[in-house]
């Protein structure tokens, strides 16, 4: 069985591609005995920084290693928070909520989409891959729901009447940007 690495400090993501892995022998950082700093996420894109975090794991471990970088773009804010996602919340969802629902009280548009950039960086060969997944939907006038994590209660998919918060795993899993991109990297493992 494959041994995979998930290098995320973020308990939700953890979660979810657990989920979607059952049938890998999956590794997180908890489980290394030394404990590793963090890598500067200094990309501008997702794909930069899942890449940055993906060499960087995996050439402390010397371990497949699989890193998702992720968030929410929105489109009336130009795509913000984009790449800044997590570090908008700074730990505190609540309030990236309400400030989101600030930005937007005089914008028509609140389509707005999640992205995942997952790599999968092999330490022997030098050699990544990267897969792409994206969510359409809009950013809803309240919260609803206390499911998933992040921004998830404030996200509703194109196609769902309700939000990411309101849905079970097995619901957002259908439509999921992170499903998405880990549907093309199994694919790609199976090959
Ligand atoms: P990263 O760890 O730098 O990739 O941060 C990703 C951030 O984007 C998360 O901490 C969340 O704030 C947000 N995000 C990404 N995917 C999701 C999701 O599926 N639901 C809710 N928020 C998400």
């Amino acid at each position: 069985m494959k041994k995979i690495l998930i290098a995320t400090t973020n308990p939700g993501k953890l979660k979810e591609l657990k989920d979607h892995l059952k049938e890998f022998e999956i590794l997180s950082l908890s489980d290394i005995d030394s404990v590793i700093e963090e890598p500067i996420e200094d990309g501008k894109t997702f794909a930069d920084n899942s890449l940055i975090k993906a060499k960087y794991y995996a050439e402390k471990t010397e371990l497949l290693t699989l890193a998702d970088d992720s968030g929410l773009c929105i489109n009336a804010l130009d795509g913000r928070p984009g790449v800044f996602s997590s570090r908008y919340a700074d730990g505190d969802y609540e309030k990236a909520h309400q400030k989101l629902f600030q930005e937007l009280a005089d914008k028509d548009d609140r389509s707005a989409y999640f992205q995942s950039v997952i790599t999968l960086y092999d330490p022997e060969n030098n050699k990544y891959e990267q897969f792409e997944g994206k969510c359409q939907g809009k950013i809803l006038k309240e919260s609803r729901g206390t499911g998933g994590f992040g921004y998830d209660p404030i996200f509703m998919p194109s196609g769902l009447e309700k939000s990411f918060g309101e849905c079970s795993p097995e619901e957002k899993y259908k439509y999921d940007h992170r499903k998405k991109a880990i549907d093309k990297l199994v694919n790609c493992l199976e090959k």
